[in-house]
């Protein structure tokens, strides 16, 4: 299907009425409707639709690398902010509708030339986007196919939208320290996460999140969950789950007014959840093994 722009697109709906975009354009999942109708994330206006840079709101995807900085783990000195999953074209593998209405897309990413060049290293990524009546759920599967053992950072950049972030409040990280990106210091969280101006911390753990607004019954509900695979060959494989990092993000006033694709009014109706594989004690890929992120989004009318 053509999205925006002719932008190529799968539309995954159930019969239910949820519906979700994924545009191949860095794999990213712009859209999420529940059954009644209820735009779940955060799209910006000023989004830019034509393949030349990230889509500004959905489910952008990060990888190898977080933030602005590689670190030592990684290797490598420099490449692009986030890394260049949510700037590749990325291949549809299979796309199928269940008997039961459930839908899903797989979309891949392999190492080529251009990926090589800035991370020298073979990988092979599966994205996995499935909907149902009650829930989305994305997950990321991503394979070493080198002889070299990887350290890789992931997120699953999440934009959810929301009516007043100001009103908003996260829980599930209670106890739970973060680095501040901002302050540049290390804290914990005592109670909810709140909004009162620019906000990016990276929580060092989290599993299962709900987003609500004051005065309002809905909420958002986030499950989050990583894994590593080991592969035995003939003998079969082993999963260990880990708790993936969570960042929390908003831009405010500023940040959002110096964004050239984000509607300067935007950050009072967004904030970003975004389960991820950061820090330093992130697991090594060894060859042929893989690491799992996941995140299933359930919205609760
Ligand atoms: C968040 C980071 O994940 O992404 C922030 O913690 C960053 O520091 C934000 O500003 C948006 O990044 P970008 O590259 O999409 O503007």
């Amino acid at each position: 299907r053509l999205g925006k722009n002719g932008q190529e697109m799968v539309a995954l709906r159930h019969r239910s009425g949820a519906a979700c975009d994924v545009y191949l354009h860095g794999a990213t999942v712009s859209r999420y409707a529940v059954p009644n109708g209820h735009e779940v994330l955060w799209v910006s206006s000023g989004a830019v639709f034509n393949g030349s840079k990230a889509i500004r709101g959905g489910v952008p995807l990060v990888f190898p690398q977080f933030g602005p900085k590689a670190d030592e783990l990684l290797g490598i000195t420099s490449m692009s902010q986030h890394g260049f999953a949510r700037t590749s074209k990325w291949s549809v593998r299979s796309a199928e509708v269940r008997l039961n209405g459930d839908c899903q897309v797989v979309l891949t990413l392999e190492d080529s030339e251009a990926t090589r060049e800035k991370f020298p290293h073979k990988f092979s990524l599966l994205y996995t986007v499935s909907l149902n009546e009650t829930c989305l759920r994305t997950a990321l599967k991503m394979t070493n196919m080198d002889k070299a053992t990887v350290a890789p950072q992931a997120l699953l950049h999440t934009y959810f939208a929301t009516d007043e972030v100001a009103q908003t409040r996260v829980s599930g990280l209670d106890g739970v320290s973060y680095y501040d990106q901002l302050a540049d210091e290390t804290d914990a969280q005592h109670g909810d996460v709140s909004f009162c101006g620019e906000t990016d911390r990276v929580y060092e753990r989290g599993d299962k999140l709900v987003i609500s607004c004051e005065g309002q019954r809905a909420v958002t509900e986030i499950a989050v969950e990583a894994t590593y695979v080991e592969e035995f060959g003939e003998s079969g494989s082993s999963a260990t789950p880990f708790a993936p990092d969570v960042v929390v993000w908003n831009p405010h006033v500023s940040k959002a007014k110096a964004m050239s694709d984000f509607d300067d009014d935007g950050w009072k109706r967004m904030l970003c959840v975004e389960p991820g594989i950061l820090n330093k004690n992130r697991p090594k890929i060894a060859e042929g093994n893989s690491v799992i992120l996941s995140q299933t989004i359930t919205y609760i009318p």
